[in-house]
């Protein structure tokens, strides 16, 4: 198959395609406009074309989908942090850029995936959010995710676009930029920085090993039916401040770095994701959380080459704006 992987640069998406060439033998094109959260190092041992180019240019995105079997949309502004701070990249690429990519698709009759996540429902006090529960979206990161979501109905339900999403819980692995809470922590614990908890700490997060995302995108583009939408949850719910101790626990860090600092505006208190209709297509999480994050550690050790880079560049600008601090 030849697979449009659009944002394949980027965490999740470059895992997606290292496991697709890897395993599947697909041709993988990837458009990704390299913003900050981009990087052609993520995808240095994995086999694809790239072209760099947004998804809201209508040229880039006709060049990079021509012949491609089907798209699948993971490019997106990510940060919740930093949609609170400056919304406007978010709106863009998650507005227009979706519905760019959706016309192109359209036109072509090209099947097309969108990965979508769990904080479109917004919290969730007891229980968990299934596919047919309200969209509730709390801060411009996931409301312009849920905006995206609703476009991509639309084009299923107006011209009938073979078109699913999937929406997965909070992502942790290989290649995450460090502005995330576990690959943060990581890096500061194993450079003696504190450790910045949001307010009380307790707010509760459904983790999913990485791959576990990746082979979940893989199923519904498979097997996927038009119009649907899948929840991909995670094996483990924990609460951040017990994800902080055992990342400390993990780096021998001082338990004393861990600092508690001004909580989120809007903070969402908990997510959790039921995933019984991606488990009737035959998927299911195989990582928990203690395996994961061993695994994640000991690759953020290994990969100075990889973070190296970053914590001397644009993330040292941002965690000042952001923290009010400087990295050691
Ligand atoms: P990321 O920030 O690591 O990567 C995003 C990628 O998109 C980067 O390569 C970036 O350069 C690219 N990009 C951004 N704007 C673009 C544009 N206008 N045109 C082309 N490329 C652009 O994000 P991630 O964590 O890998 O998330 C990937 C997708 O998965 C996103 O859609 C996100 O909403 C979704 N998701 C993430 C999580 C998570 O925990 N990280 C969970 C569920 C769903
Ligand atoms: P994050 O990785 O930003 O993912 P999301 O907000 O999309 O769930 O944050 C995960 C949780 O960790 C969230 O409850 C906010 C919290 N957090 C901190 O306590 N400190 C931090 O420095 C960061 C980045 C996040």
């Amino acid at each position: 198959m030849r697979l449009l992987v659009a944002g394949g640069a980027g965490f999740i998406g470059s895992n997606f395609v290292r496991l697709r060439a890897a395993e599947h033998g697909d041709e993988v094109v990837v458009l990704d406009k390299l913003t900050y959260a981009g990087r052609r190092e993520n995808l240095r041992d994995a086999a694809h074309t790239f072209f760099h180019g947004a998804i809201e240019d209508p040229a880039a995105v006709a060049e990079a989908i021509d012949g491609a079997d089907a798209v699948v949309n993971f490019a997106a502004e990510t940060h919740v942090d930093r949609s609170i701070a400056e919304p406007d990249a978010f709106v863009r690429t998650q507005m227009d850029g979706t519905y760019v990519l959706l016309e192109a698709a359209r036109e072509r009759g090209v099947r097309y995936v969108q990965v979508s996540t769990d904080e479109v429902y917004g919290s969730i006090a007891e229980g968990s959010f299934t596919e047919a529960s309200p969209l509730r979206p709390s801060s411009p990161y996931s409301a312009t995710k849920a905006g995206a979501d609703l476009l991509v109905g639309s084009y299923v339900h107006t011209y009938g676009l073979e078109a699913a999403i999937v929406r997965g819980a909070n992502n942790y692995g290989p290649f995450q930029y460090p502005e995330k809470l576990i690959p943060l922590m990581i890096l500061n614990a194993l450079h003696g920085d504190a450790l910045p908890v949001y307010g009380d700490g307790l707010q509760v997060r459904n983790w999913l090993y990485v791959e576990d995302f990746a082979r979940a995108i893989g199923v519904v583009l498979a097997d996927g039916a038009p119009g649907e939408t899948y929840n991909a949850g995670g094996p483990d719910e924990v609460a951040n401040l017990d994800v902080v101790r055992r990342i400390v626990a993990l780096t021998g860090a001082d338990p004393g770095l861990v600092e508690h600092v001004t909580d989120r505006p809007g903070h969402d208190r908990r997510y959790s994701l039921g995933s019984d209709k991606l488990r009737a297509l035959g998927w299911d999480a195989r990582v928990g959380f203690a395996d994961g994050l061993e695994r994640t550690v000991a690759w953020y050790r290994d990969a100075a080459w990889w973070w190296e880079p970053i914590r001397s560049g644009e993330y040292r600008a941002y965690y000042e704006r952001q923290y009010g601090r400087t990295l050691g």
